[in-house]
């Protein structure tokens, strides 16, 4: 059976008991789950219906869904290499938002494995849980289980084991689960499915209280189950990874030696399938490479992947094989990959870029650095993640100076936050230089005529210059008005008022701005205006400021001097003097 197939008979199967198919949700959780960086579990995008504060009737028209739900963990990543662990996987599901409970689910998926997809019975076990203080043993699982599958070994384990939830640990809906267990020919023990009871609400303080409905949440790897089914050893087999490492075997010219690569070639394969799958699906999400967050997240697993890259003797670029092989293998059951494709590759070949080019000099570095490798000097210069570092220290036998890290780090970050103050502090400055050329752009429009636009400019604390197209010299009369315009818009005392709007509303308010074609890029612009109101307003501009409150902040303002900029453009050098600083 593919795994296409595979997908299909699970989408059917709980289609056929009344299940409304649901498409999974994006790697990165919406804006409303700020418990969780990516998703890590099928229930996260159903967690509103399961605590009972959205209704799933009215969104989904149905309170039994089903789903497979693309998911990252990070927290296996240093096993990613062996025959199970990954960082993306998909996570096959079913969910009764406050319908059925566990006499319902547990013969479901009992069903389904055994009736559907003919799995053996008797290579299979379950577990259930044992009870903690404050939380009972789940006896009703164990009553239904022996009912429905006499002579099934049931195992009774912790909340370690069999307690789940909730995702990123701290609060949301968890509650006592039952795992189904497969044993490959090997004897190896494989967590194949796990039916979550959820009935309780973890709180800020730790406890667990009842939620307003009992729910069911299933989770099932894809990986493991085409693993199963497919009788491989290990998932880097399946169909889900076989072509995959077709490519990387061609590429890493060890194609003929694909039957007897050393451990350690099997292992940076491995890493680079696993490693390029999940970096292209995050992409497709939306994530790019960065220092923090899921950024990071995606920045480590690349980079992991180019080292590997080279461990395996690749001298130049070669993830684009790999991430096209990917798209290809996928886009059809995620056509964001595909709708995405340039960008994808785009992403990730530039990050390749930009981190092939010190790898090799890092390298080099930390083979000087003997026995005292410093990680914040690889992290700082050339871009190595404190992982990476770790494990390449770890091969060698090597520790790092993990505290010695994190102190360096926070110095470094703690120069940047007084640098960011100190530009903050001068940009306050110049201020009222800066609400003074606005007044004088509008001004000279008044005064001269709408063809005239600001051509470039340069602030100071106490002084600036403007520059606007213009064909002739200004004559006193002219100045004189200008100069006078403005300062009876300082006596005025208007406000000075920002709004964020978008570049076709700006334009429609007749805003001035210097690079349009800039901003037509951007979704959300800052605006600002001098009056009250931004329609009438006699100054508006597209600019990030900062500019006064109020322009009798400004005092009074002055022109120094006039003249040529070049042909067709004038310069003014000009200042606003406040009155405090006349003294
Ligand atoms: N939420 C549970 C898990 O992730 C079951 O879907 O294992």
């Amino acid at each position: 059976m593919t795994h296409q197939e595979i997908r299909q008979k699970f989408l059917d199967y709980f289609s056929s008991h009344d299940h409304t198919v649901v498409a999974s949700s994006s790697l990165v959780p919406s804006s409303i789950d700020e418990s969780v960086l990516l998703t890590t579990a099928g229930m996260q995008q159903f967690k509103p219906y399961l605590m009972g504060e959205a209704d799933a009737l009215e969104a989904f028209g149905n309170i039994r869904l089903a789903s497979i739900q693309k998911c990252f963990r990070t927290s296996d990543v240093e096993e990613v290499g062996d025959e199970s662990h990954h960082t993306f996987f998909e996570m096959l599901g079913n969910f009764s938002v406050g319908d059925y409970f566990k006499d319902v689910a547990i013969p479901l998926a009992w069903n389904f494995l055994t009736q559907e997809l003919k799995l053996d019975p008797k290579r299979m076990f379950v577990s259930i849980f044992a009870g903690e203080p404050g939380i009972p043993k789940d006896k009703e699982a164990t009553e239904i289980w022996k009912r429905e599958v006499p002579g099934i070994e049931i195992r009774e384990q912790g909340r370690e084991d069999n307690f789940w939830g909730p995702p990123g640990g701290k609060t949301g809906p968890c509650g006592p689960c039952s795992e189904i267990y497969y044993v490959l020919d090997s004897g190896k023990e494989i967590e194949l499915w796990n039916l979550v009871f959820m009935e309780y609400l973890k709180d800020e303080e730790g406890n667990f209280t009842k939620l307003k409905q009992q729910n069911i949440d299933t989770g099932m790897g894809l990986e493991r189950l085409v693993l199963i089914l497919q009788k491989k050893d290990n998932v880097f087999e399946t169909d889900l990874f076989s072509p995959l490492l077709e490519t990387l075997h061609q590429l890493t010219h060890l194609v003929e030696h694909k039957n007897d690569l050393k451990p350690e070639q099997l292992r940076s394969l491995r890493i680079i399938a696993d490693h390029v799958r999940g970096g292209v699906f995050l992409v497709g999400d939306g994530v790019t490479p960065l220092n923090v967050g899921r950024g990071y997240v995606l920045r480590r697993v690349l980079r992991r992947a180019i080292l590997h890259g080279r461990l395996l003797g690749i001298e130049g670029y070669f993830l684009l094989e790999p991430v096209r092989k990917v798209i290809e293998m996928y886009g059809e059951i995620y056509p964001e990959l595909a709708a995405r494709e340039k960008e994808i590759q785009a992403v990730i070949e530039e990050e390749e870029q930009k981190f092939s080019r010190s790898l090799s000099q890092g390298l080099k570095v930390m083979e000087k650095m003997g026995k005292k490798v410093d990680a914040f000097v690889l992290y700082d210069t050339y871009g190595f993640p404190l992982e990476l570092t770790q494990e390449l220290a770890k091969s060698q036998g090597l520790k790092i100076d993990e505290a010695d890290f994190e102190k360096k780090l926070e110095e470094q970050k703690e120069r940047a936050r007084s640098a960011a103050k100190k530009r903050e502090g001068e940009a306050e400055q110049i201020a009222p230089q800066h609400t003074a050329a606005h007044l004088l752009n509008a001004a000279l429009r008044t005064v001269l005529g709408p063809q005239v636009h600001q051509a470039g400019q340069h602030l100071e604390v106490d002084k600036f210059r403007h520059d606007f197209t213009f064909d002739r010299k200004l004559d006193d009369a002219d100045l004189k008005k200008i100069e006078s315009l403005v300062n009876e818009k300082i006596r005025e005392n208007l406000p000075v008022k920002r709004v964020v709007t978008t570049f076709e509303e700006a334009k429609k308010l007749g805003a001035e701005a210097q690079f349009s074609e800039k901003y037509a890029q951007v979704k959300e612009i800052s605006l600002y205006h001098v009056g009250d109101d931004p329609k009438s307003a006699f100054s508006k501009e597209l600019c990030g400021g900062p500019h006064v409150a109020h322009t009798s902040q400004l005092g009074r303002f002055e022109i120094i001097k006039e003249e040529s900029a070049g042909s067709g453009v004038r310069r003014i050098y000009g200042r606003a003097v406040p009155f405090a600083s006349e003294t």
